[in-house]
Parts: C-alpha cells; structure tokens; sequence
C-alpha cells in the first residue's frame, strides 16, 4: 500500500503551520539531545524546559557532566522524581568520557547500548543528530496513528508494539528522519492531542479512519488502566 501521503502531509503541516518552538528542536549535538530526551521521557515539556536549559548551561558538554561532582547533578535534578534517569545519565557520561575517549555513539545500536537507552531515544539521537532513519514510537506517535490509520489493537500489547513500530518504520521519511520524527512529535501535541483533537484544522481530516469512524476519542486502545 502506498503510504507516501503520510510524510507529504506531514511535512507540509511542519513546513507551513507548526509554530511549535522548543529549545532542543533542530539540536545536532547528541549529547543535548540525549540530555532532553531523557528530561521528557516521564516529565511534561513545559517542566522540563527550565531543567534542560539550566543542566546545559551548567554541563555544555559531555565531558563536563562526567567530571561533575555527583551531588550537584542530583540537586539540579531534584523535582523531576525518576532519579535513575539521574543515575544512568552520570554512568553513560563517564563511560563515554572514559572509555570512547568523549565521543558520543554514532551507530544506533551503540546508542542503544548506553545505560538508561530504550528503543525510544536510541531513535530519536540517531536521527536528530546524524540523521539516520530511525522512527520514534513515544505516545504522540501511537495516537496519531492509532487514529490515523484505524488501528484498534492496543498499543500495550505485544502484538501492538510490534505492529506500530513497523508502521512508523514504513511511514519514516527515510531522506528526512530528523525533521519527521520531530513534526510528528509536535502534531500530535499540537493538533492530534489526547483528550480535545483540533480535528477540523487537521490535514488528515479527509484521509483519518479514526474521523471517519467516530473513534477518535476511543483511540488510542490501551490494554492495561
Ligand atoms: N517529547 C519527547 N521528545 C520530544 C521532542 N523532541 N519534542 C517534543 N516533545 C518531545
């Protein structure tokens, strides 16, 4: 099936309609981008800006986190709860420091090989940084396609890890990674969100199963409460 119409789409909306401003958007340094992801994974964007200016101020570098004193780490995180994103963040930058000689992982599986590295941000260094074709499966990316395309099975289970992930690999722009991976991060924030979906200015609307259906509001399917 030909699916090219969701990257045009896509892309178009970013290109002409996202307004969407956030200081890591369009950051090629992994090391920054790692540090905001890691900030994001279980902190909303609008807490987690104040932490990520003030860490990158204080540790511009990857080198200048792994010879930090450990306690000043701690005390900068403090509020954002989660302290083992503090923890793994300490090892992974010693490690890098140490032991690759302060170079950060290119290769997606090296990225992914880092403590505190999931799936989800091993893509999402590989194609903001060096532009490699990894798609990003975070929550944004399972509600726009759950809707999207119609997609029932839920995103919690098994089948529907596996099922998403490759349906976000196939619609991955492969000659734009970086900028689609973060466009569809910032639609489904801005005009896909969870509870009030700006569906009349979406241009999906002709083409979204879920619209259609009247199933927006119960997409996405989760298994587990
Ligand atoms: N949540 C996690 N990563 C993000 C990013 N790069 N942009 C917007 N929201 C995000």
């Amino acid at each position: 099936k030909n699916k090219k119409f969701f990257f045009e789409i896509l892309i178009k909306w970013n290109r002409n309609e996202n307004k969407r401003e956030m200081p890591w958007k369009g950051e090629k340094d992994p090391y920054k981008i790692w540090i905001s992801e890691i900030i994001l994974q279980q902190t909303r964007v609008q807490q987690g800006l104040n932490y990520y200016n003030r860490f990158i101020k204080k540790w511009p570098t990857v080198n200048d986190l792994a010879n930090a004193p450990e306690q000043e780490i701690y005390k900068l995180w403090e509020g954002l709860g989660y302290y083992s994103r503090c923890r793994n963040l300490i090892t992974s930058a010693k490690y890098i420091t140490d032991t690759l000689n302060g170079k950060f992982p290119e290769k997606y599986a090296d990225i992914l090989s880092l403590k505190g590295i999931g799936d989800y941000t091993a893509a999402a260094i590989a194609s903001f940084a060096f532009n490699q074709p990894y798609a990003v499966v975070d929550g944004n990316v399972f509600r726009v396609l759950a809707r999207v395309f119609g997609i029932e099975t839920p995103v919690d289970s098994t089948e529907g890890k596996k099922l998403f992930k490759e349906l976000a690999n196939e619609l991955l722009d492969k000659n734009n990674p970086a900028e689609y991976n973060q466009a569809i991060m910032d639609f489904g924030a801005v005009i896909c969100k969870p509870a009030v979906p700006l569906c009349a200015e979406c241009p999906f609307h002709e083409r979204c199963i879920a619209y259609q259906k009247r199933t927006v509001e119960v997409l996405p399917v989760k298994e587990k409460k």
